[in-house]
């Protein structure tokens, strides 16, 4: 629990960052009766059983079991301490908390705090020196040739790093920076002669910023003919190129407003469809794209359309990309990028609309370009390639579910190389049942039938242990439910931890005369505990209980009670029994016990 921030605060933090608002910047959520679901940010998964309840301001995975409120979710994702959580949050909904960081360990390390406030610094000096200074002029000239305008060169904090030795490493050290961490993070060098001078030399600079907006590393690209072209900071703690994409911070929101993301290979690529109205961009950052930065777009998308160089190695990597993308569940489409173009060409050669309408609007399935794709491999003019390609087609065909998208592709392989679409469907029936697709749906629903994923967690639970999941359920909402609960059975609850919400629910009323899930999960201290309690708020409950199915409940778990305590003093009878040496009446006992937890289980 937080010491020094008062539980007035938390709650006003609480209370205007709306549970919906603040995890629906993180994953796509679709509304289905009364609450959202999405893809698990906690766990890989296909369907979403993470849900949240507006209502009750909670969030639970049917999945993994995570669950919570809104401070909850913050530090779960972020990695965030609670305070860190709360200074998130109240900045987030512009609430003054009393700044108490001085007291609080943070989630990140000095280390990492200090290249951090080096990287914002450096990202303000070259920015300012291109924009501002005689000393940056060559950069500002350059990304000026390039169609870069003042603003885009704001928006992406655009910079340039002086051709000068030690300009970097001497600002730097006047602001009292180690030179061994600035070595560390890249923006400094070590030579070999033991001397540190400046990493980024005479290059234009695109700052890295993480999902957050914090440069945590740069890209330099040469206005000169210098090796490499771009020049990227190593990889550390804070900069993983396999799991960030360039410019996802910015483009985070319009990607979710138009429920798909442009996919680029380089940061120029982004920066000039940004300026040309495509804001949904975001790029991989020199290396190929991996599976962590697929799942991480699938969570805000549907589509991903891959804008790649339309060259023979573009085209290679949309098609892993492709693959990627698919296995985590999106759908993909390929930009009709004209053969031997990157997207920044097009663009500066073609202008902003051409690019829009027939480019990013013109996309292409993915079967439509793998159809393209898989040309590379034959030589279309010979009739035994033509063959071979048109078979090697059938079978990616044949794995299409839709039937009428199937029909669609085989119609245009028909005319384009002439075969009756008979023989065609022959084909590709014999390649689904090959394959063990065709008429069985069953299968398939099983992977994306919505609901399986709740149901494989839904465990088959004994009655008086679902009427106690029931009742919390209701007493969580209601306190009048409550006060009668407390007085017919107070804590007995068979089930331990069912016994301990109850008791701190009762204790939570005493306080707070009205429900409110979300402030009682905030008290509860034991993680296993808040998760429960989420679970259990989740469960649908019908809106006018009636006094019967309350006192049902009761009854239930009273008839456990008891049960239990027949048992219990069964066994210490046999016990007595077994001392007194006398078997022939312990194993009695011991029937009559398995007689008892016989009728038992078939009464629950
Ligand atoms: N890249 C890199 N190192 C290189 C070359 C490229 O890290 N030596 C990365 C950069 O992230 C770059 C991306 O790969 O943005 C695409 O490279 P490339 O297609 O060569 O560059 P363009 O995007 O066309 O850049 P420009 O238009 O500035 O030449
Ligand atoms: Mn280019």
């Amino acid at each position: 629990m937080p010491d020094q921030v008062s539980e007035d605060v938390i709650e006003e933090i609480r209370k205007t960052n709306d549970i919906v608002d603040v995890i629906g910047e993180y994953i796509q959520l679709k509304k289905q009766g009364r609450n959202y679901f999405g893809l698990c940010p906690f766990h890989g998964e296909k369907t979403p059983s993470f849900s949240v309840t507006q209502e009750k301001q909670i969030f639970h995975c049917f999945g993994c079991g995570k669950g919570g409120n809104v401070l909850t979710f913050v530090m779960e994702m972020e990695q965030y301490t609670f305070y860190e959580a709360l200074k998130f949050l109240a900045d987030r909904s512009s609430v003054d908390l009393p700044d108490f960081s001085h007291q609080h360990k943070s989630s990140i390390s000095q280390e990492n705090q200090s290249i951090l406030s080096a990287s914002e610094w450096i990202t303000k000096l070259y920015h300012h020196l291109l924009r501002y200074t005689k000393d940056g002029k060559a950069g500002y000239q350059y990304f000026n040739e390039r169609g870069i305008t003042d603003e885009t060169i704001d928006v992406f904090q655009l910079g340039f790093a002086p051709n000068v030795k030690d300009f970097t490493a001497e600002f730097l050290q006047k602001k009292g920076f180690h030179q061994q961490i600035l070595v560390k993070s890249g923006l400094l060098s070590l030579n070999e002669d033991n001397s540190i001078t400046d990493r980024f030399r005479g290059r234009v600079m695109f700052p890295i910023r993480n999902h957050l907006g914090k440069t945590i590393a740069f890209g330099g690209r040469t206005i000169s003919d210098q090796e490499p072209k771009y020049l990227n900071s190593p990889e550390s703690e804070l900069f993983q190129k396999g799991k960030i994409l360039y410019n996802f911070d910015l483009a985070k929101k319009h990607i979710r407003n138009q429920s798909e993301a442009v996919l680029f290979e380089g940061y120029m690529d982004v920066i000039s469809a940004y300026q040309a109205g495509v804001k949904n961009a975001v790029a991989t950052l020199g290396t190929s794209l991996t599976s962590s930065q697929a799942r991480l777009l699938r969570r805000y998308v549907d589509t991903v359309i891959i804008c790649y160089d339309a060259d023979k190695a573009g085209t290679e990597a949309a098609y892993k990309a492709a693959g990627l993308l698919q296995k985590a569940g999106c759908h993909v489409k390929i930009a009709n990028m004209p053969d031997n173009m990157d997207p920044d060409d097009f663009i500066t050669e073609y202008g902003t609309e051409a690019f829009q309408n027939q480019v990013i609007k013109s996309s292409l399935t993915f079967t439509n370009f793998y159809m393209r794709y898989l040309k590379k491999d034959y030589n279309l003019s010979l009739e035994g390639d033509r063959i071979q390609y048109i078979e090697k087609l059938l079978e990616y065909l044949a794995t299409i579910e839709s039937s009428v998208e199937r029909e669609y592709y085989l119609k245009e392989v028909s005319d384009s190389y002439n075969v009756s679409m008979d023989s065609l469907k022959q084909e590709i029936q014999s390649n689904r049942e090959k394959m063990g697709l065709g008429k069985d749906k069953i299968n398939k629903n099983r992977y994306t039938n919505k609901v399986s994923d709740h149901e494989h967690v839904k465990k088959l639970l004994p009655a008086f242990h679902n009427a106690e999941r029931q009742l919390l359920a209701y007493m969580l909402q209601d306190v009048s439910i409550t006060d009668k609960v407390q007085e017919e059975i107070g804590a007995s609850f068979n089930i331990e931890e069912h016994k301990v919400i109850a008791t701190h629910l009762y204790a939570f009323y005493e306080e707070h005369q009205q429900a409110d899930v979300s402030m009682f999960v905030e008290m509860l201290t034991d993680d296993r505990l808040k998760q429960l309690v989420t679970d259990i708020a989740m469960m649908p409950l019908h809106e006018n209980i009636s006094n019967d199915e309350i006192n049902d409940y009761i009854r239930n778990i009273r008839a456990e009670n008891n049960n239990k305590g027949d048992i219990q003093s069964l066994k210490e009878e046999q016990r007595r029994a077994e001392q007194q040496n006398d078997p022939i009446k312990a194993a009695g006992i011991a029937m009559q016990i398995i007689e008892l937890q016989k009728q038992w289980k078939s009464i629950n």
